[in-house]
């Protein structure tokens, strides 16, 4: 069964023991919770695209305490050492040219020669890294094509029983995943995320390219169809049509709200778990209707979300921000 590890001394430690013994961790970052395994593993990491019911030729993001440890396993080339400065800890995931002998296990990379890199900021986090001390692969924490745990109950709502435990550290401070870019030598977004895109470019000094290549999307997170509840998803919605529940956000008033005062840190922090909210009070076969939310700032990547969580299930990309080499062409559905 999967336990709940309270967040002292004792449930660190319980949970690095389970991890060294190659069990699986549900941990809390400031993003959303991670579905942790030794990186080193390859059965640990085979067990997360097990969990998760993940097809495996997705790589997984490598979570690590510090930069040192960083440069360990990959190469920070000049973009990517800024990045790291401005945002590191913090919910960014730099893509870096991995070493040779990182001693990753290849099905975290998916056979790539780079590898997705991020210190996180949460104060767990951090101790479970450093009590652990090693890397751990962990994509969020939910089963694939479904909406991501900010809160512990949300991890074992969907993970219950395929897990060994999760370690419980209260609601995510962010609540989206992080940005993910590759830096070097022209920095690309392949994901927007927990930091702005315009903070990004204002650390560069430079604009940053979105990813081509919308056919090919590198991970479940790029497919359309994704974080998806099971009521029908409408955006844009100024009001209510007859059965919606109808999710605010600033002067657009509903059953629910992102947030009353237009605040985009806060819509973020409450994106998933409203969306969690929203499914409960549409009930089966019901609707959800989302008000509009500003392109600008955190407002992109609460789009992207909410675009991908309305797509008809089960299909290709409109628009997506995918790794130009990444792994190719995922069309099968996903389970649901
Ligand atoms: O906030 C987050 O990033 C959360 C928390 C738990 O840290 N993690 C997360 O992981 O969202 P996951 O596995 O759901 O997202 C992995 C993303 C995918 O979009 C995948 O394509 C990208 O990372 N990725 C991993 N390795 C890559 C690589 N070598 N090149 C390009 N993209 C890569
Ligand atoms: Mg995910």
């Amino acid at each position: 069964m999967t336990g709940t590890l309270a967040p002292g001394d004792a449930g660190i430690a319980e949970a690095a023991r389970l991890l060294s013994a190659g069990e699986l961790v549900a941990f809390p970052t400031e993003t959303v919770y991670g579905l942790g395994g030794d990186a080193r593993s390859d059965r640990a990491v085979a067990r997360i695209y097990e969990a998760k019911g993940r097809p495996s030729f997705n790589p997984l993001i490598v979570h690590l305490p510090d930069l040192v440890a960083v440069e360990k396993i990959a190469h920070v080339g000049p973009k990517a050492r800024m990045l790291a400065q401005a945002f590191w800890p913090g919910p960014l995931t730099l893509v870096l040219p991995v070493r040779e002998r990182a001693g990753l296990s290849p099905l975290v990379t998916a056979g790539l020669p780079t590898v997705a890199v991020r210190i996180p900021a949460h104060p767990l986090a951090q101790r479970l890294l450093r009590a652990f001390g090693g890397p751990l692969a962990a994509p969020s924490a939910n089963p694939s094509g479904r909406v991501s745990p900010t809160e512990a109950a949300h991890v074992l709502e969907g993970l219950t029983g395929r897990i060994a435990a999760v370690l419980d550290g209260g609601p995510c401070a962010v609540g989206l995943e992080s940005t993910i870019v590759l830096a070097d030598p022209q920095p690309v977004l392949l994901r927007p995320g927990g930091v702005p895109v315009e903070a990004l470019e204002a650390a560069l000094g430079e604009p940053l390219a979105t990813g081509g290549d919308a056919g090919k999307p590198t991970s479940p997170g790029q497919l359309a169809s994704h974080y998806a509840p099971d009521a029908a998803l409408r955006l844009d919605a100024t009001e209510a049509r007859p059965g919606e529940v109808l999710v605010g956000f600033g002067p657009v008033t509903g059953a629910l709200s992102l947030s009353e005062t237009g605040d985009l840190v806060e819509a973020a922090a409450r994106l998933f778990q409203l969306l969690r909210e929203a499914d409960r009070l549409a009930g089966p076969g019901g609707r959800i209707a989302f008000a509009p939310v500003p392109e600008t700032g955190l407002g992109r990547a609460i789009n992207d979300r909410l675009r991908r969580a309305a797509a008809p299930r089960g299909v290709q990309p409109a628009t997506s921000a995918s790794h130009p080499r990444g792994p190719v062409g995922e069309t099968a559905k996903f389970p649901r």
